[in-house]
C-alpha cells in the first residue's frame, strides 16, 4: 500500500492507545477510518473527535465490535463495506494485557480472554476480511499488532500475553505467503508504550470471569520509560507504504531479538549433527513448492 489518500481503513481496538494513534495519523493522510472497540458510544465519540481534528482530511464512523465475537466482525466489515462502499486496510489492533503474574498462578479465566482477543479475534478478523479482499480484488494490506514479546527475549510474569504474541507472530510469517499478490501484510511489534493496556482487565468481558481489580501503575513504571504512544502511528503507516513487514518502531526492542536470536543460532552451531546432508530434509522445499504450484493453477 503506498498511499493511504482516499483509502478506507477498518481498525480495531482503536478508541485508544495505539490503534487511535493509527487512526489518527490515517485520517490526516485523507484516509477514511472505521474506528471500532467494544463501546458504542466510546468509538462514536473517538469518529467525531477524529473528524474534527483540524488537520483531518477524510471521515471516521464509529463501529461496536467485540473481536472474539465472530458474528461482530462480519457485522463490521458489512458495515465498513456498505458506507464506504470499499475498504482497503485492517488494522487489526485490538489487545490485552493479564497484568503481571508468575506463569504458575496464571488463571485460566486470563489465559483464555488473552487468547481470545489476542490471537482468536486477531485471526477471525484477518481471515473476514482476507476473504473480501480477495473478492474485492484491489490492493489491499493487512496490518497485524504483535509485540516485542514476539520476536525477543521471553518477557517474565507475561507468558500468558507473550505466548498469544507469539501465536500472532507464527500464523501472520505463513499468511504473508499464502496472501494472494494483491493483498499485503505487516506485523506491528510495538516496544512499551504509554497506553491503556495496564488497565485491561478493568474491561474484562463477563464471558470471561467479568471486570478485575487493576494497579494504577506497572510496576516497572519509575524504572524504565514507556515509549509515547505517539511515536507508533505515524512511523507504522509510513513502514506499510515502504513495504515493510516488520514494522519495529522501538529500538530497544532490538536487543531482544538479538539475544534471543544470538542463542539459538549458536545452539544450532554446537549442536550440529547432519551438516553435510541438511538440504535433503529442509522442509521449505517441499512448501515453496507446493506455493509455487498453487500459484500457477491461479494464473492459468
Ligand atoms: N502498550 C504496549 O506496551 C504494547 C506493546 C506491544 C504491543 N501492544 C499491542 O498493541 C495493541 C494495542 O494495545 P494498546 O497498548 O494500545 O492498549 P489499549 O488498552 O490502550 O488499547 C487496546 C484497545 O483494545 C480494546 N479491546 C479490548 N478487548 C477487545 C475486544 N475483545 N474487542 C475489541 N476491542 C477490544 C480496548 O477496549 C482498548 O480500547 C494490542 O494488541 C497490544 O497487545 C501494546
Amino acid at each position: 500500500m503506498k498511499d493511504f489518500k482516499d483509502k478506507v481503513a477498518v481498525l480495531t481496538g482503536a478508541a485508544n492507545g495505539i490503534g487511535l494513534d493509527l487512526a489518527k495519523t490515517l485520517i490526516r493522510q485523507g484516509c477514511h477510518v472505521v474506528v471500532s472497540d467494544l463501546n458504542l458510544e466510546e468509538v462514536q465519540a473517538r469518529a467525531d473527535q477524529l473528524e474534527k481534528m483540524p488537520d483531518a482530511k477524510a471521515r471516521a464512523i464509529g463501529v461496536a465490535c467485540d473481536v472474539t465475537q465472530v458474528a461482530q466482525i462480519d457485522t463490521l466489515a458489512e458495515t465498513a463495506w456498505a458506507h464506504f462502499g470499499h475498504v482497503d486496510a485492517l488494522f487489526n489492533n485490538a489487545g490485552v494485557g493479564g497484568g503481571l503474574t508468575p506463569a504458575v498462578k496464571t488463571k485460566d479465566a486470563d489465559l483464555r480472554w488473552m487468547f481470545e482477543v489476542n490471537f482468536f479475534g486477531n485471526w477471525n478478523a484477518c481471515m473476514a476480511f482476507t476473504r473480501r479482499f480477495s473478492d474485492q480484488g484491489t490492493p489491499a494490506h493487512i496490518c497485524n499488532t504483535a509485540s516485542e514479546n514476539s520476536i525477543g527475549w521471553p518477557a517474565p510474569y507475561m507468558a500468558g500475553y507473550n505466548a498469544t504474541k507469539a501465536a500472532v507472530l507464527g500464523y501472520t510469517g505463513m499468511l504473508r505467503m499464502e496472501l494472494p499478490p494483491h493483498i499485503s501484510i505487516s506485523l506491528l511489534c510495538p516496544g512499551w508504550t504509554q497506553t491503556e493496556i495496564a488497565k485491561s482487565g478493568a474491561r474484562r468481558p463477563e464471558a470471561f470471569g467479568g471486570p478485575k481489580p487493576v494497579r494504577d501503575a506497572a510496576p516497572i513504571e519509575g524504572e524504565v520509560t514507556p515509549y509515547p504512544v505517539e511515536s507508533v502511528g505515524a512511523y507504522t503507516v509510513e513502514q506499510i507504504k515502504q513495504g515493510a513487514f516488520y514494522i519495529f518502531p522501538h529500538y530497544a526492542a532490538r536487543h531482544l531479538a538479538e539475544e534471543r536470536n544470538d542463542e539459538i543460532i549458536a545452539a544450532f552451531d554446537a549442536q550440529q549433527t547432519d551438516v553435510d546432508d541438511w538440504q535433503a530434509h529442509d522442509t521449505r522445499t517441499f512448501f515453496t513448492k507446493m506455493l509455487a504450484a498453487n500459484q500457477a493453477k491461479k494464473d492459468k
